[in-house]
């Protein structure tokens, strides 16, 4: 017996350092010291059968061998069971501190960039913003801006006329509904070749003092190039009170354009004919940097500003026929308006040459701004 203790306390000692898992550990407990059929308890059960001298002998090293084989089995079970959470900590690991992958965000366009731009500028100075509608009628794009048909300015706005649907509940204008104009409301619908008629609707449903800005798309039927599209984004002006001169139009454009460029904008204004004004002129500004980004047939070019006056909007005083059309009394109100190519405007701030990959969808060029 006392050969078979050794051999147990052997094996055991070699089987659970071997023991690669919890379930191996718990079938050498089993095999070791099981209540039934254990190594151990199959001696102990024996031991009467030995002489009275011995038991007592064999009794205490069976016993002593138990409780080795159970630190034996402690040990290497809590040493199991390290090694199982390191191997799942190992395997789960997360460096929080790594840099994340960055997720593709998207950014504003050119064009929004800049009207926005823009219109903070003119926020400033107590301007709201207005929108119309790019469908329009033949009378707020032309009739009742004092062009009318057949009217041989007309020709200044290549039109797309669209096909002639329903457009019965459109609201009546004011000027109608009062009787102070002449002008027969015509029906037509075309795209808006200016943003102008947002003139005419904000004067139908407002009274004086009025200062708004309206910017939105255009559309002319012209050959594309580098400085012309069939679609286009134009910015409307419009300031109406008692005693308003031109000397207020040049002060807030003035202000405007040295705002938006950072540098100081000389102005100067050059007799020119809308049907809508009167007088009318063309806004021309003049840059204090040395050299400015011109965008012109073609390409683009840097040009030295010492001579170079810049032609960048359309504008002049209200014309009477244009007050009348909305029902103001043109004896006790005075206006200016204006209206400018916001294309070409981000072209100028953005040294952009050609207008076209404004909408070309090139992601190459989006991605720069
Ligand atoms: N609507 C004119 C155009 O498209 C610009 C303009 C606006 C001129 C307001 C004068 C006053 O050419």
């Amino acid at each position: 017996m006392s050969d078979e203790l050794k051999r147990i306390e052997k094996s055991a000692g070699d089987e659970i350092r071997a023991a690669k898992n919890l379930e191996e550990l718990e079938k050498l407990r089993i095999q070791f010291l099981g209540r039934e059929r254990g190594a151990l308890t199959l001696i102990l059960r024996r031991i009467s059968e030995l002489p009275l001298e011995e038991r007592a002998k064999i009794g205490q090293r069976a016993n002593k061998l138990r409780q080795k084989i159970e630190a034996l089995l402690d040990g290497r079970q809590s040493a199991l069971k390290q090694a199982v959470s390191e191997s799942v900590l190992r395997r789960e690991w997360l460096d929080v501190t790594r840099p994340g992958i960055r997720p593709e965000r998207g950014h504003l366009h050119p064009i929004t960039k800049v009207l926005r731009e823009i219109e903070a500028i003119f926020a400033s100075m107590g301007f709201v913003v207005a929108e119309g509608p790019e469908v329009e009628t033949e009378y707020y794009n032309f009739d009742a801006l004092n062009i009318p048909e057949h009217h041989p300015a007309r020709d200044m706005w290549d039109t797309f006329w669209l096909r002639q649907n329903e457009i019965k509940n459109q609201p009546s204008s004011r000027a109608q509904v009062e009787g102070k104009s002449k002008i027969k409301k015509s029906e037509r619908l075309l795209l808006r070749t200016h943003t102008s008629p947002v003139q005419i609707r904000y004067m139908e449903a407002h009274n004086p003092p009025i200062r708004i800005i309206s910017p939105g798309r255009c559309y002319r039927h012209e050959a594309t190039d580098a400085s012309h599209e069939i679609q286009f984004y134009q910015l409307e002006g419009l300031m109406v009170d008692r005693d308003i001169s031109i000397a207020n139009f040049k002060s807030i454009i003035q202000q405007f354009f040295s705002r938006l460029f950072g540098e100081a904008i000389e102005i100067r204004l050059r007799p020119s004919y809308f049907p809508f004004v009167e007088p009318g002129f063309e806004v021309d500004i003049r840059r204090s940097q040395k050299s400015t980004f011109v965008p012109s047939s073609g390409r683009g070019k840097i040009r030295n500003q010492k001579d170079e006056w810049l032609e960048i909007a359309g504008a002049g005083m209200v014309h009477p026929n244009v007050f009348k059309a909305v029902g103001y009394n043109p004896k006790q109100y005075q206006g200016f308006a204006f209206g400018m190519g916001v294309d070409r405007i981000a072209m100028m701030k953005y040294k952009i040459p050609d207008i076209r990959l404004f909408h070309s969808g090139d992601l190459r060029f989006l991605k720069q701004f």
